[in-house]
């Protein structure tokens, strides 16, 4: 059954607009244009949400939301409002006001629908979105399409994993611009038809839709979830699961910018983290052979936040919202990189002239400043943000802090940032990084030698590090072991 929404609005043509647009988007769409028409369709009718201008007459937007709040208390409703400069600032209808008066969300104009969608789909649990696709009974024709390479993302179809009906189309490429649909929305998830392709035709990756990424998302963290807390599942399984959401996630926040929907899924899949990392022993095994590395800047910030959190986790003080809370940071610790230029993102710091280099030395401070404003994200993560190039023997930037000055967690994130580096650009398993790392003096300078010994700790089998006797010894545990 498909999702209902109720649409109030005076604006006849605005209806039919929105309308379509919610359709094409698998919605039923019912339309009133007063506030009085609203009251009854509410009545005669159950809707997942009601999207309604504050502006309605004949009962005024305000009268209905109060008489939704009182009767209907779990109806999900967004406000539409306009705020003009002529107005007083008390007469004013802002967001704030309509949520404080009980709207679920509310939105000013002007928007586009995109932002609609963005604001019902946050509201959505899993069961929504299974539920609101209408299921084909028989699966849908294979339709070649003609639409920009930048409408699609895509993902191995190896590591593709869909709820039955499948929530959102999946194509496959046959070059540049032109695709072929496989499976519609609403369609059973067809293994023959996967496998022909798969086996067959030799085909890597599924392709959907860039403004599908959200309902990707959600139901992959849901499955991470599912497949994290099962003991059969094997770790790999589960480091993979999660990285492929993650990356995902972050594809989509660097998409679409940080929108408070988008913001709780990180949350989630920072809890997923949490409990992944909970069932240490096995998942610290396989960490240090642990093999991706694709450069690209999703996989450097999963794998960025994966291995601080086993830092973390080796800590006494360690507690399920700090590691949370640094798993979030990591995935957005390079956002202000975002708004550096272009050039600078591919040029490696040794090669950068001054002026470059003090442009990327901006980066933290841009993050920071991205993060501020959102009041559902901790202080710590804007530090841990703002810091992770704050370097132990005062070397470090934006602020050049020293010691004990540098907030702990931002120090731990800056040590799994350079090791991941390493991981990644010289494509070396965890433990060859590691011997790397610790030969570098002038780098070993940058961090607190507990952490060094908490990274040491995750992933090197301290016996054996006795038995090489190859690294330094510039870190406590080292020492013991190995003297
Ligand atoms: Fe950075
Ligand atoms: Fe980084």
């Amino acid at each position: 059954m498909a999702l209902k929404i109720l649409l109030v609005d005076p604006d006849d043509e605005w209806l039919f607009e929105a309308k379509k647009y919610f359709e094409d988007l698998l919605y039923e769409v019912k339309m009133v244009t007063n506030g009085k028409d609203a009251q009854l369709a509410l009545y005669n009718d159950k809707f997942f949400s009601v999207v309604m201008n504050v502006e309605v007459q004949n009962h005024a937007g305000l009268q209905v939301l109060k008489f939704i709040k009182t009767n209907y208390p779990s109806q999900n409703v967004l406000m539409i409002t306009e705020v003009s400069e002529e107005q007083d600032e008390e007469d004013q209808m802002t967001v704030e006001k309509l949520k404080k008066m009980g709207a679920t969300e509310a939105i000013e104009k002007p928007f586009k629908f995109d932002d609609l969608k963005g604001l019902l789909e946050g509201h959505q649990s899993v069961g929504d979105m299974v539920a609101g696709i209408p299921r084909r009974k028989e699966l849908g024709p294979e339709e070649e399409v003609n639409e920009s390479d930048d409408t699609f993302t895509r993902v191995k179809i190896s590591e593709f994993y869909s709820s039955q009906p499948v929530l959102f189309d999946i194509f496959i490429k046959l070059k540049s611009g032109r695709y072929v649909k496989i499976l519609h929305a609403g369609d059973a998830l067809d293994k023959d038809r996967i496998d022909k392709y798969k086996n067959e035709k030799n085909v890597e990756y599924f392709y959907f839709h860039k403004k599908d990424l959200f309902k990707f998302v959600k139901y992959n963290n849901y499955f991470a979830k599912k497949v994290i807390e099962s003991k059969k599942a094997p770790t790999n399984k589960k480091i993979k699961l999660l990285q492929n959401v993650s990356e995902k996630f972050l594809e989509q926040s660097f998409e679409e910018g940080l929108k408070p929907q988008i913001i709780d899924q990180g949350k989630e899949i920072a809890e997923n983290m949490f409990s992944l990392i909970q069932q240490q022993e096995d998942l610290f095994s396989i960490l240090r052979s642990y093999q991706d590395f694709d450069p690209n800047a999703f996989t450097h910030a999963y794998l960025v936040s994966l291995f601080s959190t086993s830092i973390i986790q080796q800590f006494e003080w360690q507690s399920k919202t700090t590691i949370e809370s640094t798993s979030f940071a990591c995935f957005f610790h390079d956002i202000g990189k975002m708004q550096l230029p272009k050039e600078l993102l591919h040029k490696k710091v040794m090669e950068m002239n001054d002026e470059e280099l003090a442009q990327y030395k901006e980066h933290p401070e841009l993050g920071y400043q991205l993060l501020d404003g959102k009041n559902t994200i901790f202080t710590s993560v804007k530090q841990i943000v703002l810091q992770h190039h704050e370097a132990y023997d005062g070397s470090g930037f934006p602020f050049g802090k020293r010691g004990s000055k540098i907030f702990t967690l931002a120090n731990i994130v800056g040590l799994a940032d350079a090791f991941t580096h390493i991981v990644q650009e010289q494509e070396l398993k965890p433990v060859e990084a590691l011997k790397i790392l610790l030969k570098d003096q002038n780098l070993m300078k940058q961090y607190n030698s507990r952490i060094v010994e908490n990274l040491i700790n995750v992933f090197v089998d301290p016996e054996k590090i006795a038995k090489d006797n190859k690294l330094p010894s510039n870190s406590r545990v080292v020492n013991k072991k190995v003297s």
